[in-house]
């Protein structure tokens, strides 16, 4: 609940769980696009605007006896409510407000299987006498293609086209031509006038802050081509004293059949009857509240499936509600669409999606599956990827191109956790063609065969992976070169490379090779199951002599093949993400480099905001390094708090037994223990942020680029399977947890392959690891794996940590 509309930014939420998705900040924002934000744009956003926000949802309230106006969402006029509250919760979002004894509550969402937004606003008369109001609403059509709709206006300022239908206003540009799809914008009530035309609503020189229809109370029925298409309503309410109503409105996207004879020629236009089958059900007061109840049996469904009660305020609110929806959102979204992604620039990510994918596979294992497939589908006959792939067209981007060299490694991490979580291992054998090749059909078994394949491959000088383009930091550039402003670094030529090398690859390799092996090994594939061992060992020396640099795992070589994170540099000398993920591989764990490594994050990367990427940050820009130097120190990738990384510190600290600090770490990034710290954090306290200024910056401890970041699932994984050590595998659930030794009980309940498991664990020694016992159903169990009992009933589970007797 937020209780001021002036947020720091504005907060955001989603709504849409499928196909249609619409961005709504706490004043009502934002945008609706159909899949794809840049090709199936439906709203208009000004991104760099100010004010900021202004364009979205609008809506104006006017009192027709003397003539003064506001928005019960408070933006675009932003006058003074006299209350105002959003709720933000799973799918939907509510602002209340009021202002001279009219009481507003509007609240939006998408309902399941519709690829509509449906918007109910409820208006109550708290005044003595009766009040004669006027309500406006109002959208601002994009042209579909949101990037040309930004960039070509000789063009877009002639396309418009809209038609009128009773109580529908429907955005048909380019339905002419080659486009089957339309928008629409409808109001359950009779209406006393409408408009289509921007400027026919806002009048010359005006902003959507003070339109002049709203000012003068009625709307002229203006019907748009060419200009700037939109759709009002203005609808005359009486409300009697203490009376409430409710008013209805949709907006549409329709995919509708085209007749084949007039496509060739002459203008065609839409079916109305079509569109409003579509819309009628949900332009009713019981019909947006049977959507609002089912979308709520949807995520209880999807969250029932694992809850936690650990007794921390901050951890239960993420881990049982707010982390598994923001990881569900970013699994949908990717990092295409928010407000600091703008919809345009970047579809779905392969080594992004393959992560996004951890955190939610329990939740939604059938959408799951359908991504790997979607995924190995742009992988490369080479065992490479397509760096990022569009989601209408499910092909392969072909200006980002591929050689981002720890890409394919991520699918195999991806599809190991999608088995030890459902235990499908039919997906192994499902048919799968290549991106760049279709001919090329096999069984994603395969794929994962070539994408270890295209690892070992292509090792550089000391042996360790090269790291083509970049890894996992991708504005470490080690092969760009770039003096050219005006070159991407994302999409700048890269010399050959046979020289840079990544240790985070090694790492990521032996991270996926054991699981990978085991998989061949189940399958009968016992030469590829010994290959594959055989090189995760080779992997795992070559590490121990080139990858390690005395107090901490190295980062990298760079194209000369200097030392990158290294004492030996004068700058960037320890990085965070190898002595996560090396330590995560398993790497120094018995001779103690790991301990080493992770008492050096202590030291040097630990600030009381999160861990720091890298330290000292780059000072100045440096061609052998790219991106990474592009940033002012404490930004991104030059040594903020990116914090994606930092739940694999708090997995390798419980991999070394190290509850209390792990549970500290985790908290240090967790949202909902920074909201008494919201005026330093600015954004959102209810979902991940991917960075959190660092030491080195002015405004440390300042969070930017919230909800699309790959923390949502690491941070997830790291507190339910590692510190509370809930960790499905092939065989089953594993308990294994490295908690903080003043924890004295914590109990899960959790879903796993059909199964109900409530699983009590309690602490009574004050020890961070080991189980001294484990009963199910009152049966002790041998080991740490409870079994997979596959009977869909409800199994207790006591667990009693302690040293081993
Ligand atoms: C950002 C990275 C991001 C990359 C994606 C860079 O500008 O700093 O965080 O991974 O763009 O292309
Ligand atoms: C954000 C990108 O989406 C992700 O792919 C990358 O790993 C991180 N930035 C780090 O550069």
């Amino acid at each position: 609940m937020i209780d001021r509309p002036d947020a720091p930014h504005p907060w955001i939420n989603y709504l849409g769980t499928g196909d249609f998705i619409g961005i709504i900040s706490n004043t009502a924002g934002g945008y609706a696009f159909y899949r794809d934000a840049r090709l199936r744009r439906l709203t208009r956003y000004r991104y760099n605007n100010v004010p900021v926000d202004e364009d979205g949802r609008f809506l104006y309230l006017r009192d027709d006896a003397d003539g003064s106006y506001w928005s019960p969402t408070w933006r675009p006029t932003r006058r003074a409510l006299e209350e105002y509250s959003c709720r933000h919760g799973l799918g939907y979002t509510s602002i209340a407000s009021s202002r001279a004894g009219i009481h507003a509550c509007a609240t939006y969402l998408v309902p399941l299987q519709t690829t509509v937004e449906t918007w109910s606003l409820e208006l109550t008369n708290r005044r003595d006498a009766a009040a004669q109001l006027s309500l406006f609403s109002a959208v601002e059509f994009c042209l579909w293609n949101a990037h040309d709709d930004a960039t070509n206006f000789q063009r877009n300022l002639n396309v418009g086209e809209v038609s009128v239908w009773d109580r529908t206003i429907v955005h048909r540009s380019e339905f002419r031509e080659r486009r089957n799809h339309v928008a629409s914008f409808s109001c359950s009530e009779p209406l006393a006038g409408f408009e289509t035309r921007r400027d026919a609503f806002l009048g010359p020189y005006r902003g959507w802050s003070a339109p002049r229809s709203v000012e003068q109370g009625t709307l002229t029925h203006s019907i748009g081509v060419g200009g700037f298409p939109i759709a009002a309503h203005h609808v005359r309410l009486t409300l009697h004293p203490g009376e409430t109503k409710r008013v209805l409105f949709v907006l549409g996207y329709h995919e509708l059949e085209k007749d084949p004879k007039r496509q060739q020629s002459g203008p065609s236009i839409p079916n109305p009857r079509a569109i409003e089958a579509q819309i009628a059900p949900l332009l009713t007061a019981d019909g947006f509240d049977r959507a609002l109840r089912d979308l709520r049996s949807y995520w209880d469904e999807k969250l029932q499936t694992l809850q936690v009660e650990t007794g921390d305020v901050d951890v239960d609110r993420m881990v049982n509600i707010w982390n598994p929806y923001q990881c569900g959102v970013t699994y949908t979204v990717s990092r295409s669409a928010s407000r600091y992604e703008s919809g345009i620039g970047r579809g779905i990510g392969f080594r992004d999606a393959n992560q996004d994918l951890l955190g939610c596979v329990h939740m939604i294992p059938a959408l799951a599956r359908q991504r790997i497939l979607d995924l190995a589908s742009t992988q490369l006959a080479s065992g490479g990827a397509y760096h990022q792939y569009q989601p209408l067209t499910k092909q392969g981007n072909n200006a980002i191109g591929s050689g981002f060299n720890d890409d394919p490694l991520w699918l195999i991490h991806a599809v190991c956790a999608y088995i030890k979580e459902s235990g499908d291992w039919e997906i192994l054998e499902e048919q799968v063609p290549y991106g760049d090749d279709a001919s090329q059909v096999e069984a994603i078994y395969g794929h994962l065969i070539r994408a270890a394949n295209y690892t070992l491959d292509r090792l550089g000088p000391h042996r360790l992976p090269l790291i083509g383009r970049a890894d996992w930091n991708d504005c470490l550039n080690l092969n760009s070169h770039s003096l050219d402003p005006d070159e991407p670094f994302q999409t700048v030529p890269v010399a050959d490379g046979t020289v840079a090398e990544s240790v985070l690859i090694a790492a990521l390799f032996c991270i996926v090779a054991p699981d990978l092996a085991e998989i061949a090994s189940r399958r009968g594939d016992g030469r590829t199951a010994q290959q594959l061992s055989r090189a995760n060992g080779a992997m795992r020396d070559v590490v121990r002599e080139n990858g390690w640099d005395g107090d901490w795992f190295l980062r990298a070589y760079d194209a000369d093949g200097a030392a990158v994170g290294s004492s030996s540099c004068d700058e960037g000398r320890i990085y965070l993400e190898p002595q996560g993920l090396c330590t995560m591989a398993g790497m120094g764990i018995d001779d103690g480099r790991a301990r080493r490594a992770l008492d050096s994050v202590a030291e040097q990367l630990a600030t009381e905001h999160g861990l720091l990427l890298v330290q000292p940050a780059y000072s100045g820009y440096r061609t052998n390094l790219g991106e990474i130097s592009s940033y002012p120190p404490g930004y991104k990738e030059n040594g903020s708090i990116f914090c994606h990384t930092n739940p694999w510190i708090v997995i390798a600290e419980c991999m070394i037994g190290r509850g209390d600090r792990a549970w500290d770490y985790a908290q240090r990034i967790n949202p909902s223990h920074r909201e008494a710290i919201t005026e330093i954090h600015e954004c959102e306290p209810y979902v991940y942020a991917q960075m959190i200024a660092g030491r080195d910056a002015d405004d440390h401890g300042k969070a930017r680029n919230s909800w699309l970041t790959g923390t949502a699932s690491w941070a997830y994984v790291a507190m339910t399977q590692w510190v509370l050590g809930i960790r499905p595998t092939f065989d089953g659930l594993v308990i294994d947890p490295c908690i903080p030794a003043g924890l004295q009980r914590f109990s899960v309940r959790r879903t796993y392959r059909g199964t109900r498991y409530e699983i009590r664990v309690s602490n009574p020694d004050g020890v961070c690891r080991g189980v001294a016992s484990m009963h199910a159903d009152g049966v002790p169990v041998e080991g740490a794996c409870l079994p997979v009992f596959d009977d869909r009933r409800i199994h207790v589970v006591d667990v009693r940590m302690g040293t081993a007797t």
